[in-house]
């Protein structure tokens, strides 16, 4: 890894004793103290809760750089890559960490094309979720149990990675487009690979319901918002990836629990919030400053859904991505959808609020994501599955990585315990 390190450059005095520790320079000038020997030579731990100060990795993905509003990936320019590649490329890029050239797309491409499908006991398993459950848990349980069809049974952990990674990428879009159908009664839509990845995944849930013409047009769009979604460097999902897989747990576990991580209303599942949000708001005649309230009331946990970010301190790139991505789908469909309006008068009223300005807090990549797949026509429900079919990407992108760092090792973080001190036992019948 492109790092530079130098030699006892910072120095920790606690309780009498000095740790000398080395800093770590990134190629983005990012910096960190290497403090793997804190408590072997101190006794004391980092206490960082949320890990906000904590480095996991040494990773050569993803950069960001959340001051300024800058993302790139393997060096390449987020904006630049959403303008000029589809989603294929990116993951290639994000896995290989180079774009592929022609020979090597194509084959990635027919690769992707021939693991395209869900065999006849897949659709069976899938067909049995109840009718009632949320697309993420079928999502992250089906992919769960893709090690059943597909695993090496943990006798050669490694063996089949590229495989592995191939059917998660080839996979997902099947499976969130046949809950969505079966879920409605209707059969599964094998795929064509004569059509790209994300008109693909389109021709799959709609079939014959959705036109070519405007299959395409929102085809274009969705490739752009899968590269949004792509990857993000150590946020929560990907984290947990990372955790899972440091206990040498197949893909498919590591994987599933990133599902789990991702559908969380403050990471991923905050898409499908700021739709009902932004619902909630025309449903009350367009009322805005009740919500602002709320979101600023120290006593109620709502929070403004696709507002703050852990890492941005400015405006999220992606979201200026997605919001073009809005406005040019929506004009290619000729559709007028009022939401829109909405999101664009709750995000001036915020960034005008000193509570917002003073937290530095700015629409993050959900704000209009589920804007445009409202208009695609897909269900609240499932837009949370469709930021996991652009960030399983990322997540393999971090496993492949993570399984070649000669650094790993389990992710076992320790904590200062707060409960009762060491007390005598007392029999049941004395208690
Ligand atoms: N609405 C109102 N207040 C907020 C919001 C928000 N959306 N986000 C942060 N704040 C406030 C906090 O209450 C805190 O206020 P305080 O300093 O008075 O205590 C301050 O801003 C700092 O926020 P933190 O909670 O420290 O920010 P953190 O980095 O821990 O959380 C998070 C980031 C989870 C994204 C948060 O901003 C949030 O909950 N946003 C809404 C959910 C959301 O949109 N999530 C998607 C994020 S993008 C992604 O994961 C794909």
């Amino acid at each position: 890894m492109n790092i530079d390190t130098t030699k006892d450059a910072a120095k920790l005095e606690v309780n009498g004793k000095t740790l000398v520790m080395d800093t770590i320079r990134g190629v983005e000038n990012e910096q960190a103290i290497n403090s793997l020997n804190l408590r072997k030579e101190t006794g004391y731990i980092n206490l960082d809760p949320g890990y906000g100060n904590t480095g996991s990795c040494v990773s050569g993905v993803t950069f960001l750089d959340g001051e300024k509003g800058v993302i790139h990936h393997r060096g390449y320019e987020l904006k630049e890559l959403a303008a000029n590649c589809n989603f294929l490329e990116v993951a290639y890029l994000l896995m290989n960490g180079e774009l592929p050239n022609t020979a090597e797309y194509k084959q990635w491409n027919s690769q992707i094309s021939e693991n395209s499908y869900l065999g006849p006991s897949l659709q069976i398993l899938l067909n049995h979720y109840p009718s009632r459950s949320h697309p993420m848990s079928v999502l992250a349980s089906v992919v769960l149990s893709l090690n059943g069809f597909y695993g090496d049974l943990g006798e050669e952990r490694f063996y089949q990675l590229d495989m592995d990674v191939v059917r998660l990428i080839a996979k997902t879009p099947l499976i969130a487009a046949h809950d969505y159908r079966r879920k409605r009664g209707m059969q599964y839509i094998p795929s064509d690979p004569t059509l790209g990845y994300a008109e693909n995944f389109l021709h799959s849930m709609f079939g014959v319901n959705l036109s070519p013409e405007r299959r395409k047009i929102m085809a274009d769009s969705l490739e752009k918002l899968l590269i949004i979604h792509a990857d993000h460097e150590q946020n929560c999902s990907t984290s947990t990836v990372r955790m899972i897989s440091s206990s040498d747990a197949n893909v498919y576990a590591a994987i599933g629990g990133g599902i789990g991580a991702l559908w969380g209303p403050l990471h991923g599942g905050a898409n499908e919030a700021v739709i009902k949000m932004l619902e909630y708001i025309q449903m009350h005649d367009g009322d805005l400053a009740s919500v602002i309230k709320r979101a600023k009331d120290k006593n109620d946990p709502f929070k403004l859904m696709g507002f703050g970010h852990r890492v941005y301190k400015t405006y999220d790139p992606r979201a200026t991505i997605a919001k073009s991505v809005v406005d040019d789908l929506l004009e290619k469909l000729g559709v007028d959808e009022p939401l829109v309006d909405t999101a664009m008068e709750l995000e001036k009223i915020a960034l005008e609020d000193d509570y917002f300005v003073s937290r530095n807090l700015y629409p993050n990549v959900d704000f209009y994501t589920g804007i445009a797949y409202k208009a695609m026509g897909i269900p609240k429900e499932m837009f949370t599955v469709m930021f996991t079919m652009g960030r399983m990407a990322g997540w393999l992108a971090h496993l492949l990585e993570f399984r070649e760092d000669e650094h790993r090792r389990i992710c076992r973080p320790r904590q200062i315990y707060a409960g009762s001190p060491m007390r005598d036992f007392v029999p049941l019948d004395k208690r």
